[in-house]
């Protein structure tokens, strides 16, 4: 206004006065501004806590690393505190020498940092049958990418002098009463999997599964096994009861596909999204992150008219393997309503689907695997909303 802007005018208290000294917060913590960004369990969906999720709020982070605090949590008993001078991890079955690491014996050993993305194969569950979630939060939030530091399986298995002729899988099991038991077929688990005790640079978060946990690059969440505490070396799958039961994909015709592990190609745009509003015509920056359990992004479109045209994102550096790609683009928005839309291509040529697309092969009474385009539709007065555009 004419009397100016009293932000700029007054001297403000920090720039008179001394600041707080150094480790006043010997752990940093966010912003006290910062208050809005936080993991959300959503309201009802599952009986008790302990049993839940709490979802990573993908409208508001930047670039492809999630901060260790909003990484989501997945538990289906709870999650503990477990002191690693206690923890050990077993390596029995068909191998030469049956071994018990302590967490020191495993950290002396070679370790590699990679950055990898990890999601549930329940993310985006409750959009099969119809819009359901009123933000990306929960409809894409089961969704992390961390750097991970451990020891590759390969080396721990060579250690113990595993079966080379009959070994066919491993079986990963967590130390939490859910009594988590997955299935690793071998030649995955002696290609990329790590034994990991690291995330974003220091050790894992307890709700991460400190003091260990099983880093499956590609692979559905389930099988990252948690506080692991045994790895088995078997000949044939173990169809525990979280491959039997649980975590089977319900097709059309009323059967069931089991051990579809591999999180296909997605995308989705962080921002604008559903729950946001756009206060102003003129320029926005389309965001989003694009995804592949099979390799590389190659390249993300967008569309902002539901699928009509198409125009080429910016991928943004790094792109690496079985890791969250940041994508960008330009737009000028009218004001007119708009539905936008990102999809992405992978480095095997795989184009992400369209939601009657995955629908007319895989029906609408799954749960997992859900990787469909989705649309967030802009109203004239800006609200964004979720909507299904097919
Ligand atoms: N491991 C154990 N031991 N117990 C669990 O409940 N949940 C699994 C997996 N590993 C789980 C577990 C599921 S379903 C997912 S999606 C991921 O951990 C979630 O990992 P996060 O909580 O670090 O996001």
């Amino acid at each position: 206004g004419a009397d100016g802007d009293p932000n700029i005018l007054a001297l403000p208290e920090h720039s008179r006065t001394l600041g707080k000294p150094v480790a006043a917060n010997p752990y940093g913590v966010p912003s006290a501004h910062e208050t809005n960004l936080l993991r959300r369990e959503s309201p009802g969906l599952t009986r008790v806590s302990a049993a839940s999720v709490a979802f990573t709020p993908l409208q508001g982070l930047f670039g492809i690393i999630t901060p260790s605090g909003l990484h989501f949590e997945r538990h289906h008993q709870g999650w503990h505190d477990i002191d690693p001078g206690k923890h050990r991890l077993m390596i029995n079955g068909m191998v030469k020498r049956q071994k018990v690491y302590t967490m020191d014996d495993l950290m002396r050993m070679p370790s590699v940092s990679r950055m990898h993305f990890i999601e549930c194969g329940a993310n985006t569950a409750m959009e099969w049958g119809n819009v359901a979630v009123p933000s990306v939060q929960y409809s894409h939030g089961m969704l992390s990418c961390s750097e991970f530091t451990g020891v590759p399986l390969s080396v721990l298995l060579e250690d113990c002098g595993f079966d080379k002729h009959n070994a066919r899988v491993v079986l990963a099991e967590g130390a939490d009463g859910s009594s988590m038991t997955r299935t690793i077929p071998i030649d995955r688990a002696l290609d990329d999997v790590l034994v990991a005790w690291g995330m974003n640079g220091e050790m894992l978060r307890p709700e991460n599964g400190y003091p260990l946990r099983l880093v499956v690059p590609g692979v559905q969440g389930v099988s990252w096994v948690k506080w692991l505490r045994r790895i088995e070396v078997g000949d044939k799958p173990y169809a525990s009861k979280d491959e039997a039961i649980h975590y089977m994909d319900a097709m059309p015709d009323g059967s069931y596909r089991q051990y579809t592990s591999i999180q296909e190609c997605k995308s989705v745009i962080t921002s604008p999204s559903a729950g946001q509003a756009l206060l102003d015509t003129g320029f926005y920056n389309i965001t989003g992150l694009a995804w592949s359990g099979r390799g590389k992004i190659k390249r993300v479109d967008v569309s902002v008219d539901g699928g009509k045209n198409w125009r080429t994102a910016r991928l943004e550096t790094p792109v690496l393997s079985k890791c969250l790609t940041r994508f960008n683009i330009d737009w000028e928005w009218s004001g007119n309503p708009a539905v936008l839309q990102s999809r992405a291509i992978d480095d095997t040529g795989y184009v992400q689907p369209k939601i009657n697309e995955l629908r007319a092969v895989r029906g609408t009474r799954s749960i997992y695997h859900n990787n469909a385009i989705q649309s967030w539709q802009v109203a004239q007065t800006g609200e964004v909303s979720n909507v299904q555009v097919y």
